[in-house]
């Protein structure tokens, strides 16, 4: 692992941050109009989403409520091994409501499988998935999120709550990281 600064680990800028505002803004306005007179439940995967989580809920004109969970999916390197964990859950009774979970990323779609399937023990009205990176390349069984900012190839990215080894979540843009950092 060679962790130095973003300026020299950073391979390349995917998004920019005003194409993450701009983005935002549009799946905002989408989700608005899907909840128009309801009051979702939403739903913020820690530690990841934490910054699209704040700017999309931002984006939308409705009522709401938020909460905020962490769900762990053990990481050798840069590929999750499977094993998806909740560390922490919400209190808020899910039953009859408009769920909404919101993540950074999905990859395998075992993370948001792994959710969707627990909150739907709740008893909810639905649940609604929510990510801003979809990495959907040669998944053609994968889990389908319902709603996603950008698709992007298989290549690892950090920065706006994106990490590497807990590194880089405070860039904000979106970066592909160097191999040599990881490898
Ligand atoms: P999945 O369960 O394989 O879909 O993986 C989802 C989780 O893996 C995300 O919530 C991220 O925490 C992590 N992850 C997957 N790809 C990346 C990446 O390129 N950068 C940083 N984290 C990633
Ligand atoms: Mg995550």
């Amino acid at each position: 692992m060679l962790i130095r600064n973003a300026e020299q680990d950073v391979k390349y800028v995917m998004f920019t941050r005003e194409q993450i505002a701009a983005r935002c803004r549009e799946l905002g306005k989408e989700l608005t109009e899907k909840f128009r007179g309801e009051t979702p439940l939403m739903i913020c995967v820690l530690r990841g989403a934490a910054f699209f989580f704040t700017d999309l809920c931002r984006e939308m004109d409705c009522l709401m409520d938020m909460d905020f969970i962490a769900a762990s999916s053990y990481f050798k390197g840069t590929k999750s091994t499977g094993t998806v964990r909740l560390v922490k859950d919400s209190n808020i009774d899910m039953g009859k409501r408009h769920v909404v979970i919101v993540e950074d990323i999905i990859d395998s779609g075992l993370t948001l499988e792994y959710l969707v399937k627990l909150f739907a023990t709740r008893e909810p009205k639905s649940i609604t998935t929510v990510t801003l990176l979809d990495k959907d390349v040669n998944k053609p069984d994968r889990f389908r999120v319902d709603y996603y900012g950008f698709k992007i190839p298989d290549e690892f990215v950090v920065g706006y709550g994106l990490d590497y080894a807990d590194y880089y979540r405070n860039l904000p843009y979106i970066g592909v990281l160097k191999e040599e950092c990881y490898k």
